[in-house]
This record gives C-alpha cells, structure tokens and sequence, in this order.
C-alpha cells in the first residue's frame, strides 16, 4: 500500500504543477476507428469516447487544470451518415441527464462553444439548463465545442460586430476575442489531438493562435490518465516564445 503510494506520487512530481496548462482543449478524435478495430459500429466507440470523457475530466482536475475544452462535433460532422448523426445527437442528451447531478456536485462549470441553432429544441433547453445549473462552479470549466466550427465562429463574431455598429477602428484584437464563443476565457495553452492525425480540422482556429500542439496515435477512447500524463510532460519540455527571443 505504502509502496504504492509512493509510486503514485513519484509518478505525478514528473508533471510540473507550475507548468501545468491552465487550459487544454482535446480534439477527442478516433472512436470510429477504435470502435472499427473491434468489429463494432461506430456508435459504440462514441459511447466508450464518453466514458473515457468522465475518466479524463477527473485526471484533469487531479492535475489542476482549470479550463478543458472539448471537441465534440463540428460543423461538417453533420454530412456524417444520418444514423451516426443521431446517435451523437442522442449521446449528448443522455449525457447531460445522467451525468449533470454529478458533473455539478464536482464543481464543473458547463460552457457550450458553438451554434445551439440546428440541435433539437428540446436538445437547446437542456443544454441552457446545464449552463444554468452550473454558473457558479469553479473547480474547472468544461466547455463542450458542439456543433462547433472555427469558421463559422468567426463568421458569427463578425456579423455581430456589424449588426452592433461597432465603428471599423474600435475593431482590434481583445474585442474581437469578445465576440467569440469562448468570450471572457483565456486561449488554450495546449491542444491535444488523438488518433494520430496532425490537423487542426476547423477547431479554435483564431484562439490556438499560439497554442502548443500535441498529438498521439492512440484513438479517444483509450487516451487515460497515463497518456494525458504523457501530454503534459511533453508540454511542460516546450519554451513559448510567442514570436520573442529567450533571454540570453
Ligand atoms: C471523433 O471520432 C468523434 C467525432 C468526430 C464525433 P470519429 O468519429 O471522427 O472517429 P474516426 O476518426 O472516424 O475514427
Ligand atoms: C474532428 O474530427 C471533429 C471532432 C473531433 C468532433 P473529425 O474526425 O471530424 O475530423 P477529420 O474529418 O478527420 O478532419
Ligand atoms: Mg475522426
């Protein structure tokens, strides 16, 4: 027992807690391909990517990150099969009811990134109900990027710049980033993508403007707390320059 522990501990003192990012953002990518690799359809490898969602919310807490965001469907997931289209749709409210008491008695804040406009209205409501229920947590926010496109909300944010009359040399950087869905958050520190491929694929594109990337061939549903271990070792080896020289 005691050897454990200390094991455990070791273990966790590799993962600088103050290099830690305060933000991650996963691009959750592979449950076809994991779910493929097991002879079963696709949709059971969404399902085993949501039970590994509640193993890595927990890993993040324990490793104090603060913001997790999440990609959970973009805006061209909607050409995918109608069947597989449904079922994620049907995983997000069966998420949100069996999962909101203890996501809320955790302390999570629920943010949403993305269009509520083409989810079903009752799908909207409860989605509104979640975010409501959960303002006041402060242990980590967990935004969901669902039907989310990085286009697209740059689109949104410049429509609504234009119907506000916002005068053209107002327009800058910090007021821009207001318009945004993940306004008043600070930009992921670190975006992960798993199941090996190396794309952005149309996600946080204005917000990862200076975001370590890291990617890993092991597909979402069994990316564990070893491997988000994994990830924040590598980002804690990474100098953020942001376009400066390191001091001599
Ligand atoms: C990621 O897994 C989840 C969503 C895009 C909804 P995929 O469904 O893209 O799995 P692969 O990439 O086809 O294996
Ligand atoms: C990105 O994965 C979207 C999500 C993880 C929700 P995709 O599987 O849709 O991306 P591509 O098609 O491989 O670029
Ligand atoms: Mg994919």
């Amino acid at each position: 027992m005691v050897a454990k522990a200390h094991i455990t501990v070791q273990e966790e003192s590799q993962v600088r807690p103050e290099r830690v990012p305060y933000h991650l953002a996963i691009i959750m990518d592979g449950n076809g391909r994991w779910a493929q690799a097991r002879g079963m359809p696709r949709l059971a490898g969404h399902k085993a990517g949501v039970e590994n969602l509640r193993r890595v919310l927990r890993a993040c807490s324990e490793f104090g990150i603060k913001i997790l965001t999440i990609y959970a469907f973009s805006t061209e997931n909607w050409g995918r099969p109608e069947s597989e289209v449904r079922g994620l749709m049907n995983i997000l409210e069966s998420v949100i009811d069996h999962e909101l008491n203890d996501l809320d008695a955790n302390g999570v804040q629920l943010r949403h990134l993305g269009r509520l406009e083409g989810l079903s209205p009752v799908l909207q409501r409860k989605v509104h109900e979640a975010i409501e229920r959960t303002r006041n947590n402060d242990r980590l926010t967990l935004n969901v990027a669902f039907n989310y496109g990085g286009r697209d909300e740059i689109i949104q944010a410049v429509r609504r710049i234009v119907a506000d009359g916002i005068p053209a040399e107002e327009i800058d950087e910090v007021l821009f980033s207001h318009y945004l869905y993940t306004c008043g958050a600070p930009d992921p520190d670190l975006i992960v993508r798993t199941s090996g491929e190396l794309r952005v694929s149309n996600f946080l594109i204005w917000q990862g403007a200076y975001a370590e990337y890291y990617a890993t061939p092991t597909y979402w549903p069994d990316f564990d707390k070893e491997e988000l271990r994994k990830a924040l070792i590598h980002y804690n080896g990474r100098e953020r320059r942001f376009g400066l020289v390191t001091p001599p």
